[in-house]
C-alpha cells in the first residue's frame, strides 16, 4: 500500500501542511525540534488512531487553536482511498473513509497500517513496563483492528472500578459487577497479547539469530498465568484472583492486578535482557522486533505496509544499518527522518525524495543530498 499525499491542518506546529509522496523512500531532514517526528506521527496516528507519545488527542491540536484535521490519499489493492480524522474537543471525534461521515474506529483502522521504529524503540528495553505496554497494544491493534475496542473497554471499566474504590463506602455487589467485567475484558487483552507475543517471539528469533548467531532471543509475558489458557479459562482464573484479592483492594483503593500491571520480558540465552544485556544487544533485540512486527503485519494483510524510520537509521552502527536496509523490500514505502544526510549511503540517497523542514515548514523538496 501508499500513502500519496498527506495534508495537515493545525497538527502539531504544522498549520498547514501539504505533501505528495512521488518516491517509495522520502528522507525528512531537519535540526531538532523543527516537526520532523509529527509528521511521522500524523501518518501513524491514521494507522492506529493513537502516539506512543501522547495521553490524550487534544495534545495533538495546535497550541491555541481548536480543532484539527489530517487527510490522506492512500492507494491500496489498486483502489484509491481518502482518510480523514477530525479532532474537535469536546465532541468526539469524527473519521471518515472515502468521505463517509461516522465511521466506526475497527473499520477505519482496516485501512492504512505502519510500523513505526524511532530512535526512542532503541530505548524499549530500559524503559517503564507502561512504554512495552504501549508499544504492544499499538502493534496488536495494527494486525487486529478489533483490539483497540477491547482495550479501551478494559480501561474503561477499569476506571470506573479505581475510581469506585477510591469513593469508599463499598458494596460488596456492586465490587463484584465490576469484577466480572473487568475479568472478561482482562481476559481478551491478555488472550491477544499472548498470542501475538508468541507469533513475535517464533520470527524475531529468527531475524535475532541472523544479527547475533550465538545468541537465543526469547520472550515471556508477564502476568496472572503462565499457562496457555482459553479466553474462558483466563476469565475464570481472573474472576477468582479478583474474588481472593478483594479485601486487599478495598484496602488499599487499587485495581491490584489485571492487563495494566503486566509487562514483557526478553532473554538471551536465558539471561534477562532488561538487567543484563548489553546496549548494543538490547538494539540488536529491538530491530529483529520491529522486523518482526513488519512480517507479522505483512503476512495478515496480504500487503505491504509503510515502515516509518524516526531518526532510527543514524544512531545504529553501520552492520544494524545495512542489516535493518536489507531485510526491507523494496517494495515497501519508507518515511524516515533525520537531522542530515550523512548517515546514509550515496546509493542509498540516490532512490530517495527528501523534505526539508522548518519550523513546521517545507523549506524545499529536491532529491539532490546536500544538506
Ligand atoms: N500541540 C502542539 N502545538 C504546536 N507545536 C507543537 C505541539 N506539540 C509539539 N509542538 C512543537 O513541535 C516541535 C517538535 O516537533 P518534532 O516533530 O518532535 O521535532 P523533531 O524535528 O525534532 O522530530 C517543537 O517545536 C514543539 O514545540
Ligand atoms: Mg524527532
Amino acid at each position: 500500500m501508499k500513502l500519496k499525499k498527506l495534508t495537515l491542518k493545525n497538527y502539531r506546529n504544522y498549520e498547514d501542511f501539504e505533501y505528495d509522496f512521488n518516491s517509495n523512500k522520502t528522507l525528512i531532514i531537519g535540526k531538532n525540534a523543527q516537526g520532523k517526528t509529527n509528521i511521522l506521527e500524523a501518518v501513524y496516528y491514521l494507522c492506529a488512531l493513537d502516539s506512543q507519545r501522547i495521553k490524550k488527542d487534544s495534545e495533538l491540536i495546535t497550541f491555541n487553536k481548536d480543532f484539527l484535521n489530517i487527510k490522506a490519499d492512500i492507494f491500496k489493492t489498486n483502489t484509491d482511498i481518502t482518510l480523514e480524522i477530525t479532532i474537535n474537543p469536546p465532541k468526539n471525534k469524527i473519521l471518515k473513509v472515502n468521505g463517509l461521515k461516522k465511521t466506526k474506529s475497527r473499520e477505519f483502522l482496516r485501512v492504512l497500517k505502519s510500523v513505526n521504529f524511532s530512535s526512542s524503540d532503541l530505548l524499549l528495553l530500559r524503559g517503564e513496563p507502561s512504554n512495552r505496554r504501549k508499544w504492544l497494544d499499538l502493534a496488536i491493534s495494527q494486525v487486529y483492528p478489533l483490539y483497540l475496542d477491547k482495550l479501551s473497554k478494559y480501561n474503561k471499566i477499569r476506571l470506573q472500578k479505581a475510581n469506585y474504590l477510591d469513593g469508599g463506602n463499598i458494596n460488596n455487589n456492586m465490587l463484584d459487577v465490576f469484577n466480572q467485567q473487568m475479568a472478561i475484558e482482562c481476559a481478551n487483552i491478555i488472550f491477544l497479547r499472548k498470542k501475538y507475543l508468541s507469533e513475535l517471539e517464533r520470527i524475531a528469533k529468527q531475524k535475532h539469530a541472523k544479527m547475533a548467531q550465538s545468541e537465543d532471543l526469547s520472550i515471556h509475558y508477564q502476568t496472572i498465568t503462565d499457562n496457555d489458557l482459553s479466553v474462558v479459562e483466563l476469565n475464570d482464573l481472573i474472576y477468582n484472583k479478583l474474588n481472593e484479592i478483594k479485601p486487599d483492594e478495598i484496602k488499599r483503593a487499587q485495581c491490584l492486578i489485571g492487563a495494566h500491571r503486566d509487562d514483557i520480558d526478553f532473554y538471551i540465552n536465558q539471561i534477562d535482557s532488561k538487567k543484563y544485556a548489553s546496549q548494543g544487544q538490547q538494539r540488536t533485540i529491538v530491530l529483529a522486533l520491529k522486523l518482526a512486527e513488519l512480517q507479522i503485519l505483512k503476512d495478515k494483510i496480504k500487503e505491504t505496509p509503510l515502515l516509518l524510520l524516526d531518526d532510527v537509521l543514524a544512531e545504529l552502527d553501520s552492520n544494524r544499518q545495512n542489516y535493518l536496509l536489507n531485510a526491507i523490500d523494496d517494495d515497501i514505502q519508507m518515511i524516515i527522518t533525520s537531522v542530515d544526510t550523512l548517515a546514509f549511503a550515496p546509493e542509498f540517497l540516490k532512490n530517495v525524495d527528501i523534505i526539508k523542514i522548518k519550523e513546521g515548514k517545507i523549506i524545499n523538496n529536491d532529491t539532490s543530498s546536500e544538506t
